[in-house]
């Protein structure tokens, strides 16, 4: 069986009782919600709305209505920018975003919108004194990646929030790598906008994930369809989550991803991140004075969860990470990370980096063999 270390991309395995729900609701309860008075869609609908709830429980969201459930999050990003930005509006992102950001910012401003970016230093961090001064008066929008998904690195939005509230300014977290590692409390952080994938540490399904909407903000929808509400009407429904949710929902991955949240609820979050934070400080002090071996990040502190990125001087990555997978059995991923400008800011340009990130089923055995695999290629 090979090892998985790229948790980063999505989790792998997922806990039993996923893989149960799942199969549950294929079997028995796979109406479409939301689109009939029958009992089963009524039970499909039921089961959507308990893990609407269960979400809404877990990130600190009052109102579950303005959880609106997407595919993934690059979708829920989506949702979320062409949702609100405007041409002639001016956003404020970072450089340690991912190509889920980048690329929808520079649709947007090929339409007229203005794109500021602020400047992460080597371990990923952006100086958050730097975000106040780039947010000039008329800025519209701040976008920050919580967690970056090549280097781990953390960022303070406990601290950026409220400051954006202060301001006006709408606060959009891309938390793809961050759910599920790290607490996220969006009343508490003042989060206006919350993007959300189901797949990798909430332990859901593919094809899951949802956009937060903080009440009062109204956002224009990705998607215009059938709602099984005000059907008479050829306008979409302004009422949420409808307004944001066109066509038939997942209601299979849902339920695996309610019973994902559900384990996560049940281990505990502290106890998943201490696991998988001592698996990180194994691999980081089985690589430190490897010889030819570079870390990248913030290596093992409070601020780095998730992924570590590293390389082997002289030695592409992508062969590295061919040789761990053909010859030693270890999955990872490679290269730029679909985050190019994260690299350009930790000085992995061109090539990028191998990426190894653990997860709650990883033991300290995985690292072990990672760390040989590692050491004799080095060698
Ligand atoms: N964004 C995911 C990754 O970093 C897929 O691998």
């Amino acid at each position: 069986m090979p090892i998985y270390l790229d948790n980063a991309a999505t989790s792998f395995p997922k806990p039993s009782q996923v893989i149960e729900a799942v199969e549950k609701t294929l079997r028995l309860n796979a109406a479409n919600p939301g689109r009939g008075g029958h009992q089963l869609s009524l039970q499909a609908g039921r089961l959507v709305m308990e893990c609407r709830e269960t979400m809404a429980r877990f990130f600190g969201v009052d109102d579950s209505t303005r959880i609106a459930f997407t595919a993934n999050a690059t979708e829920a990003i989506n949702l979320g920018l062409f949702g609100v930005l405007q041409p002639g509006d001016r956003v404020v992102t970072t450089s340690m975003e991912h190509n889920a950001v980048v690329r929808p910012l520079r649709a947007l401003s090929d339409r007229g919108v203005e794109v500021v970016r602020v400047m992460a230093d080597t371990q990923g961090f952006v100086n958050p004194v730097a975000i106040p001064k780039a947010c000039i008066p008329g800025t519209r929008l701040l976008m920050v990646n919580h967690c970056s998904n090549v280097t781990g690195t953390l960022q303070a939005i406990e601290e950026i929030g409220p400051w954006c509230r202060k301001q006006g300014i709408i606060f959009m977290v891309d938390a793809a790598q961050s759910a599920g590692i790290f607490s996220i409390d969006v009343e508490e952080m003042a989060i206006d906008l919350l993007a959300v994938p189901g797949h990798k540490s909430l332990f859901g399904p593919p094809g899951t994930g949802f956009l937060y909407v903080r009440p009062g903000l109204d956002l224009q929808p990705l998607l215009y369809g059938g709602t099984g509400n005000f059907s008479q009407s050829a306008t979409q429904p302004v009422e949420m989550p409808e307004r944001l949710e066109s066509g038939t929902l997942n209601t299979i991955g849902l339920a695996g991803l309610k019973a994902g949240v559900e384990f996560l609820e049940a281990c505990g979050l502290e106890h998943v991140r201490n696991h998988e934070r001592e698996l990180l400080h194994q691999l980081i002090n089985g690589l430190t004075g490897l010889d030819g071996v570079v870390l990248y990040g913030p290596l093992g502190s409070a601020q780095h969860g998730g992924a570590l990125s590293f390389n082997i001087k002289n030695m592409d990555p992508a062969l590295l990470g061919f040789r761990l997978d053909r010859e030693y059995g270890i999955c990872c991923r490679v290269g730029l990370h679909c985050a190019p400008e994260a690299h350009g800011s930790i000085g992995t340009l061109p090539e990028g980096t191998v990426r190894l990130s653990p997860g709650y089923f990883n033991t300290a055995d995985d690292i072990e063999q990672a760390l040989s695999a590692i050491r004799a290629i080095s060698q």
